[in-house]
C-alpha cells in the first residue's frame, strides 16, 4: 500500500491539510469504525509512544486521543498544565525539542495559536492541534465524518453555525467548507463575527467550487434548507471575564426547536463540539444560570448527533495518529 502524503506531518490548522488529505483522513476513520465495530484493532503504532499536553482542560479530546492510540498499539501519556509549567519553568521550543526526541507524536491543546506552532516547528514530529484560541481541527474532523454518516456528500451541503462566529469552531468549519465545498451560514450577531477579510481569503483560496461562507444576523437566510444546525458554547475557554456581554449578545440565539423548524427540513440534524450548556438544570450553569445555547428538547431529541460526534473524536483521532505517525 502507497504510504500517505500525510505522513510525518502536523496538523495545527485544517488549512495544513488538502481536501483530497482529509478526505483520506475521513474514508480512514469510517473504515477504522467499521473495524472496531467487528473487535478489530490494527495495531499500526505498535511501539510508539504519543505525548497528549492540556494547557487547558478537556474530556472528549482526552478520552479521544489516549483510546486511539492505545487500541492502535501506541502507549499514549498525558501531561498536564502544573506537569509541564511551559514557559514559565522552561521554554516552549526547548519543551518541544525533548518531546520530539522521545515521542513519535504530540496532541497540543493551549491558548495562543503560535506556541502549538513554535512547539511543531521546534519538535520534528507530528504535532496536532487539540485546539487553540483560533482553531480546533480535530474536533471539525469528527464533525465531517459525522455529516458523511448522516449526508453522505458534502460539497454543497448546507450547514448552519449558531452562536459566536469568531471563536475556533467557527473559524474550523469556514475552512473545512473552502476546502470541502459546504454552504457554510454563520449565524452570529455584528460583534461576534470572524476576523475581518478571513471569510474573504478563505474563498479565494478554497478548494471546491460549491464552498459558500455566508456571514448573517438573520436567522432566516441562515438557516432556509440547512442539512445541520451546529451550536458551541458561548463563552470558550479563556474567556470566562466575557460572559455576562456573551449571555447578552447571544441569549436570542439559543438552540430550540422552533429554530431547528426554520431549516424547513425534517431531516436537519443538530450538532455540537460539547461541552454544552443545555436544558435548566444545568448543574455547571449556577454561576450564570441565564447560559444555555440550546434547549434539551433539541440536545436531547432525535435530531441530535452530538454523542456521535463525540465518538467520531476517538475514531477521526485514530486516523490521524496512523496516517501521520505511519503513514
Ligand atoms: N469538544 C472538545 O474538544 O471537548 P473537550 O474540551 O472535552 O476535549
Ligand atoms: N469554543 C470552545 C470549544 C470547546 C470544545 C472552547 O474553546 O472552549
Amino acid at each position: 500500500m502507497a504510504v500517505s502524503t500525510l505522513k510525518g506531518r502536523s496538523l495545527l490548522s485544517l488549512r495544513d491539510f488538502s481536501a483530497a488529505e482529509i478526505t483520506e483522513l475521513l474514508e480512514h476513520a469510517g473504515d477504522l469504525k467499521e473495524r472496531a465495530a467487528r473487535g478489530e484493532h490494527p495495531p499500526v503504532l505498535a511501539g510508539r509512544n504519543i505525548a497528549l499536553i492540556f494547557l487547558k482542560p478537556s474530556c472528549r479530546t482526552r478520552v479521544s486521543f489516549v483510546v486511539a492510540a492505545t487500541q492502535s498499539g501506541a502507549h499514549p501519556e498525558v501531561f498536564g498544565r502544573e506537569d509541564i509549567r511551559f514557559g514559565i519553568k522552561e521554554s516552549v521550543r526547548d519543551i518541544a525539542r525533548v518531546f520530539g526526541r522521545v515521542f513519535d507524536g504530540v496532541m497540543f491543546r493551549g491558548f495562543e495559536h503560535g506556541t502549538v506552532a513554535e512547539f511543531a516547528e521546534y519538535a520534528g514530529v507530528p504535532v496536532w492541534n487539540g485546539l487553540c484560541d483560533s482553531y480546533h481541527p480535530t474536533q471539525v474532523l469528527a464533525d465531517l465524518l459525522t455529516l458523511r454518516e448522516s449526508f453522505g456528500e458534502l460539497a454543497g451541503l448546507p450547514v448552519t453555525y449558531v452562536g459566536d462566529g469568531r471563536n475556533n469552531t467557527a473559524t474550523t468549519l469556514a475552512i473545512a467548507a473552502a476546502k470541502l465545498g459546504l454552504d457554510l451560514r454563520i449565524l452570529a450577531p455584528e460583534q461576534l463575527r470572524p476576523t475581518p477579510g478571513l471569510v474573504a481569503d478563505l474563498l479565494a483560496e478554497a478548494e471546491s467550487d460549491q464552498a459558500r461562507i455566508t456571514v448573517t444576523s438573520d436567522p432566516t437566510a441562515a438557516l432556509r434548507g440547512s442539512a445541520a444546525v451546529y451550536g458551541d458554547v458561548w463563552v470558550s475557554m479563556g474567556e470566562e471575564d466575557r460572559t455576562a456581554e456573551r449571555i447578552a449578545l447571544l441569549r436570542d440565539l439559543k438552540v430550540t426547536a422552533g429554530l431547528m423548524a426554520r431549516t424547513g427540513r425534517a431531516d436537519t440534524v443538530y450538532l455540537h463540539c460539547l461541552p454544552a450548556f443545555h436544558g435548566l438544570d444545568t448543574e455547571t450553569a449556577i454561576d450564570h444560570p441565564d447560559i444555555c445555547e440550546v434547549d434539551d428538547e433539541v440536545f436531547e431529541g432525535p435530531q441530535s448527533r452530538v454523542f456521535d460526534q463525540s465518538e467520531n473524536r476517538m475514531h477521526t483521532a485514530k486516523a490521524l495518529m496512523q496516517l501521520t505517525v505511519a503513514g
